[in-house]
């Protein structure tokens, strides 16, 4: 009886390999390293494996990609490109312009994808004409996160305005918590710069600045600010902030070390990996001053050209990143929303909540803009320099005047 049930157990097991293999494999090559990023990753993984596709993992760790990409360089120019690859707004045109990657185009009209992903969306996975990733997900940038047991210690509430944003930092720091959770990298440093652009001047200066590069904007009085302001949260960082992974600062958040973290909403798949619920253990807010707007940045699985042999398998993978209920029970875990208008918020908790009608309503406004920091506002050339210009200024080695004549030259020279 035993061992015909052991026995049993086993074929059963057996079966299961032997159907993962029939399916063939993807090899996927990202950067969701932390612990709520692997989280999510589990569920594509567990997805496709359920429809007898073995996945092959090539994590490379570091926020923003900048790794990520350095390897995938590597392997196109040795002929061995991964099956997909996750990747950010404007490296995804880049690689188009180099014609290595594969057309999904039949898929997509096939799935209707043009009628339900965004517009916002489809001009980073579409070029010429041709549908060349799979959107899984939006994210952005101009968000806060903070510990709900440090913000009814002190009787603080969500601030709506810079100087209350520095009244609520300053009456952290005085109680002796570490006020802004942060690592010093620069893609996190630029992460904060893209909320703080866009609370000093506005979405439209954001725009000027960021998206269309305007000499005025970047060079101007209010950029000055911009940088006065980052000069100011630097003051409210611990002497430890200096290359801190961005999931270790999330997680002194998470702790009640640090009052708040100025991060994007992958950071809310830190609380959740945790066992915590916004409202009662952490706060999801808007940066001061940027309600109604959103800098966005959205994860795409970039298929490369691969031989046929693997072709079924990695159209498949795009297909299930796409389906509707996928990308609900993904993105509740990512702390992203979904990159399809037609997959309800329902299951979705009350920052998820948020992040969809936040989308919604920037969406309709047209307050919807890409995010500089991750890739989504200017090519990796321009942002690159200004991730330069913001770090060094943020580490003290420009004050505010001349980081604004360096970014203004920084710009002009990496077009
Ligand atoms: C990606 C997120 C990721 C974050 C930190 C961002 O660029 O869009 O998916 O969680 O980097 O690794």
């Amino acid at each position: 009886m035993v061992l015909a049930t052991a026995g049993g157990l086993a074929l059963a097991v057996g079966a299961g390999v032997a159907a993962a293999q029939d399916q063939g494999q993807v090899e996927v090559l990202h950067w969701w390293t932390s612990g709520g990023e692997a989280a999510a990753l589990n569920v594509l993984k567990e997805d496709l494996e359920s429809k007898g596709i073995a996945w092959e993992d090539m994590p490379v760790a570091g926020g923003g990609g900048e790794q990520a990409m350095t390897v995938l360089r590597a392997r196109v120019t040795a002929g061995n490109p991964p099956t997909a690859v996750q990747m950010l707004g404007y490296d995804i045109r880049d690689w188009a312009e180099q014609g290595v990657v594969a057309d999904l185009s039949e898929t997509a009209k096939a799935e209707g994808w043009g009628e339900v992903v965004p517009e916002a969306l489809q001009f980073f996975s579409t070029y010429d004409g041709q549908w060349i990733a799979a959107p899984v997900n939006v994210h952005s940038t101009n968000w806060i996160w903070a510990s709900k047991q440090i913000f009814d210690e002190l009787g603080l509430s969500e601030p709506t305005s810079w100087d209350e944003l520095i009244a609520t930092l300053d009456k952290i720091q005085e109680a002796g918590h570490v006020a802004l959770a942060h690592g010093g990298q620069d893609w996190q440093d630029a992460t904060i710069f893209d909320a703080v652009v866009n609370s000093t001047g506005g979405i439209e200066f954001y725009k000027a600045a960021l998206i269309d590069l305007d000499p005025e904007a970047l060079g101007s009085d209010t950029m000055k600010e911009v940088f006065d302001r980052m000069a100011k949260l630097r003051t409210y960082v611990d002497d430890n902030f200096s290359g801190r992974d961005w999931n270790l600062a999330t997680a002194m958040v998470i702790e009640g070390q640090a009052g708040m973290q100025m991060m994007g909403d992958w950071a809310k798949g830190e609380f959740i990996n945790a066992g915590q619920t916004p409202g009662e253990d952490f706060l999801c807010f808007r940066h001061p001053g940027t309600q109604g707007t959103v800098t966005f940045n959205t994860d795409q699985f970039v298929m490369f050209q691969v031989g046929e042999e693997q072709r079924p398998a990695q159209i498949e993978l795009a297909k299930s990143i796409m389906e509707p209920e996928f990308q609900a029970s993904f993105n509740i875990v990512k702390g992203s929303v979904p990159a399809r208008t037609d997959v309800s918020d329902e299951a979705f908790d009350a920052c998820g909540k948020k992040g969809v009608a936040d989308l919604a309503e920037a969406n309709a406004d047209a307050t919807l803009y890409g995010s500089l920091a991750h890739g989504h506002a200017a090519p990796a050339s321009v942002k690159n320099a200004i991730y330069d210009v913001v770090t060094a200024h943020f580490n003290g080695e420009y004050d505010s005047e001349t980081a604004v004549e360096e970014l203004v030259n920084a710009v002009a020279a990496a077009q």
